[in-house]
């Protein structure tokens, strides 16, 4: 689908996404470099990086990709200074890596729990942490530009409660609340702005197949408000808005893109 934004929107911009090579990751890495960056992909499978790098490519889009696990304080070292190495600086990190799999609280092991939480939450503090002294350098200031910006892929279990995924919830909200007090902090003292987006159900994705059997999904359709399924690109052009300087007054945000789903409940 097209783009409503110009395609100059991010033009000089040097972004690093974890999880950039696969699903919402990849689709938003493809738009920013469409949008006029240029892109570092950070992932665990050596091939999938490479095959994400090859496709950007072939579009044009300056990309670059690193293996390394967001687990890893060395990795994420490593791969921030790298992508500075090769493209000059930061101005943009988005984290998307992400650990998921149903199972019910009882047969959870605390490995298990903890395993997702040091993806998701701890990966994403290690991310920002590691990224921090290159994007106070990024952007221009306030008057030309917007400041360094983070992105942080959340999601929408925790704001009620979800059957089997007690583990991706306490990290979704953990998350959330970094993307909150980093705001503040890097806001104040570095221009910083730091966002969220909270995706609902994405067709296409590791999340939804793993999550939504597509028969749930059929059903699911005619109770869900807007009556139809997103898409990445839905989540991408949400992360091109808050990346932009049309985004510049938005700052500890996580927006929610839906389509209204987790406000729904039965009609009485
Ligand atoms: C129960 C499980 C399990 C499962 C792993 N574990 N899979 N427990 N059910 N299906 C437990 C293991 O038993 C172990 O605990 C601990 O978790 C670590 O498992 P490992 O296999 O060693 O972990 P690892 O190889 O690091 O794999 C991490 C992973 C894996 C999260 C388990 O699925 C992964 O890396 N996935 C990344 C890709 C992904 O899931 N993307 C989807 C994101 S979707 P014990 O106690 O046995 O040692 C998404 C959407 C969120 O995030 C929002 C949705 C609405």
């Amino acid at each position: 689908m097209e783009s409503p934004f110009k395609v100059d929107i991010l033009k000089g911009k040097v972004a690093l996404l974890t999880g950039g090579g696969s699903g919402i990751g990849f689709e938003i890495s493809t738009q920013f470099g469409k949008h006029g960056a240029s892109v570092a992909i950070m992932g665990r499978r050596k091939n999938v990086i490479d095959d994400a790098v090859s496709t950007l490519q072939s579009l044009g889009i300056p990309a670059v990709g690193f293996e390394g696990d967001v687990r890893k304080r060395e990795d994420a070292k490593r791969v921030v200074k790298e992508t500075v190495k090769h493209f000059g600086k930061l101005d943009i990190l988005v984290n998307a890596a992400a650990g998921n799999f149903l199972v019910s609280a009882e047969d959870l092991s605390p490995n298990g729990f903890k395993t997702v939480i040091d993806i998701d939450a701890v990966g994403t503090f290690t991310m920002c942490h590691e990224a921090l002294t290159y994007l106070k350098k990024g952007g221009q200031g306030r008057s030309s530009s917007t400041g360094g910006f983070i992105l942080n892929i959340s999601a929408t279990l925790h704001y009620t409660a979800s059957w089997y995924q007690i583990h991706v919830s306490a990290a979704k909200a953990a998350v959330d609340a970094l993307t909150r007090n980093l705001a503040l902090e890097w806001g104040t003292d570095y221009d910083i702005r730091v966002n969220g987006i909270a995706p609902g159900p994405i067709e296409d994705t590791a999340g939804m197949s793993k999550l939504a059997p597509r028969e749930i999904l059929s059903k699911g359709r005619e109770w869900m408000p807007l009556h139809f399924i997103g898409e990445k690109w839905d989540i991408a052009m949400a992360a091109l808005y808050l990346a932009s300087y049309a985004g510049k007054y938005i700052n500890g945000t996580t927006l929610v893109v839906d389509g209204g789903h987790w406000l729904n409940q039965p009609r009485h």
